[in-house]
C-alpha cells in the first residue's frame, strides 16, 4: 500500500479536472484493501480508472485506489476460456491482449476507457455488446464489515449502463477481480451496428474476425471520440434516455428523422441527436465544452473546472427537457 498526501487526482480523472484528495492510498491486493477497510473504515471515494468520474470539489479524505492486477486462467474447453483479470488492469490493454491471442468476446469493446473493475458498474457497452455477454462474475469485498463477495451475471442485476453497483450495493463494494468468458472459436460476430456494417462494406469484408472489427470499432471511435490523453473527456456523459412507446411515437411525429431503438420495454432515444438537434454540438465555453462530433461527450479543452462542467451539463439538461419534454440523465458519477 502506498500513502500520498494532499494528492492531485488531474491524472487520475480522463476528465483530467485538477481537484485533490486529501490522502491517496494505492492498494495493490484484496489483502491491502481488507487491511485499509478494518483500520480505516469506508474511504471517501473508491476510484478505479476515473473515467466515469465527475470531480465537482476536493475530496475531504482518502481516496482509495484499486491498482490490482494479473490475469490468469480460470477455466478452459475446446471452446471457451475464462479469464480473471485484476480490477486495476486496463481496459483497452485487456481487449488487444485477448485479441492478439485469437480470443473472440470484446472485440466491440475495443478503446472504451477505464479499467476491469469498474467495466460492471456501468455494465460498458458498445456497437451492440455489453459487459454482460462476456461477464462470468466478480470478486470482491464489501465496505462494512470485509466480507468477501462473489457475484454471478444474474446477481449483478445488468441492465442498460446499469448493475447492482449502481443501486443496492453503491458505495458498499470495491471490486478487485473480473471473470469474463470469451470464444476460441465460433466467434460470435456481432457486425450488425450501422456503423461497423458500413466501414466493413466500404472495406470489402463480408465475415470479419474479431481483430478486423475491432480495427473498425477502433476507427470509428478515433474519428468521432476525443482521445481523454488529449481532450478530457469522459466518453458519453450522459445516457440515452428510454420513454415509452408512446412519447416516442410523439416525437418522431414531430421529428420522423429521429433515431428510436426498441429497448428494455420502451424506447431508447439518441441523446446525442437531439443535444444536436438542440445545437449544442460544438458549443465552447473558454475551457468547456460539447465536442464537435460526438453531441453526447461533454469536454475539458484544459483547465475546466468539474463545476463548469456540471453547470454546462445542467444548462444543456434544462434545454433538452424545454424542448422535448425529456430528462436526460448523466451517466457520470458526480462526486
Ligand atoms: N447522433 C447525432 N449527433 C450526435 C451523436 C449521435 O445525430 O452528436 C446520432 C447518430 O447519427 C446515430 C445515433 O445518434 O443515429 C446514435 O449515435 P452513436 O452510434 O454515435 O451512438 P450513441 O448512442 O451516441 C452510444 C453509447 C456509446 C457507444 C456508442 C456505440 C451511450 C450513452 N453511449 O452512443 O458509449 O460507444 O453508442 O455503441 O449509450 C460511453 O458510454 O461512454 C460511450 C461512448
Amino acid at each position: 500500500m502506498i500513502v500520498q498526501i494532499n494528492q492531485s487526482l488531474a491524472k487520475l480523472n480522463t476528465f483530467g479536472v485538477d481537484q485533490k484528495a486529501s490522502r491517496l492510498i494505492w492498494a495493490h491486493s484484496p489483502e491491502e484493501i481488507a487491511n485499509y477497510l478494518k483500520h480505516h473504515g469506508a474511504p471517501a471515494l473508491v476510484l478505479g480508472g476515473g473515467s466515469n468520474l465527475l470531480l465537482t470539489k476536493d475530496v475531504e479524505g482518502d481516496v482509495l485506489k484499486v491498482d490490482i492486477h494479473g490475469r490468469e486462467v480460470v477455466f478452459e474447453d475446446d471452446n471457451h476460456v475464462q479469464i480473471r483479470f485484476g480490477a486495476g488492469e486496463n481496459w483497452h490493454e485487456v481487449v488487444l491482449w485477448t485479441l492478439m491471442q485469437g480470443l473472440g468476446g470484446l472485440e466491440n469493446l475495443s478503446l472504451i476507457p477505464g479499467n476491469c473493475g469498474t467495466a460492471p458498474v456501468q455494465n460498458i457497452g458498445a456497437y451492440g455488446v455489453e459487459l454482460q455477454d462476456v461477464f462470468v462474475s466478480c470478486e470482491g469485498l464489501m465496505i462494512d464489515d470485509c466480507a468477501p463477495f462473489k457475484l454471478s451475471r444474474k446477481q449483478a442485476r445488468f441492465s442498460y449502463r446499469n448493475s447492482i453497483f449502481k443501486n443496492a450495493w453503491k458505495g458498499k463494494a470495491v471490486i478487485t477481480h473480473l471473470v469474463l468468458k470469451l470464444t476460441k472459436r465460433n466467434h460470435q460476430i456481432h457486425a450488425d451496428y450501422g456503423a461497423i456494417k458500413g466501414e466493413l462494406e466500404k472495406m470489402g469484408i463480408s465475415k470479419p474476425t474479431p481483430k478486423q472489427i475491432s480495427d473498425v470499432v477502433i476507427a470509428i471511435r478515433k474519428s468521432k471520440l476525443p482521445d481523454p490523453s488529449q481532450i478530457g473527456n469522459s466518453g458519453s456523459f450522459f445516457k440515452n434516455p428510454i420513454v415509452t412507446k408512446e412519447k416516442a411515437q410523439e416525437l418522431l411525429h414531430m421529428y420522423p428523422d429521429m433515431p428510436s431503438y426498441p429497448a428494455e420495454g420502451g424506447k431508447k432515444l439518441a441523446a446525442g441527436w437531439i443535444i444536436e438537434k438542440s445545437g449544442w454540438k460544438g458549443y465552447r465555453k473558454k475551457d468547456v465544452g460539447v465536442h464537435k462530433n460526438q453531441a453526447l461527450v461533454l469536454v475539458n479543452y484544459g483547465n475546466a473546472t468539474g463545476r463548469e462542467i456540471h453547470a454546462l451539463a445542467q444548462k444543456i439538461m434544462e434545454d433538452v427537457y424545454a424542448r422535448y419534454g425529456i430528462q436526460l440523465e448523466p451517466e457520470v458519477n458526480l462526486i
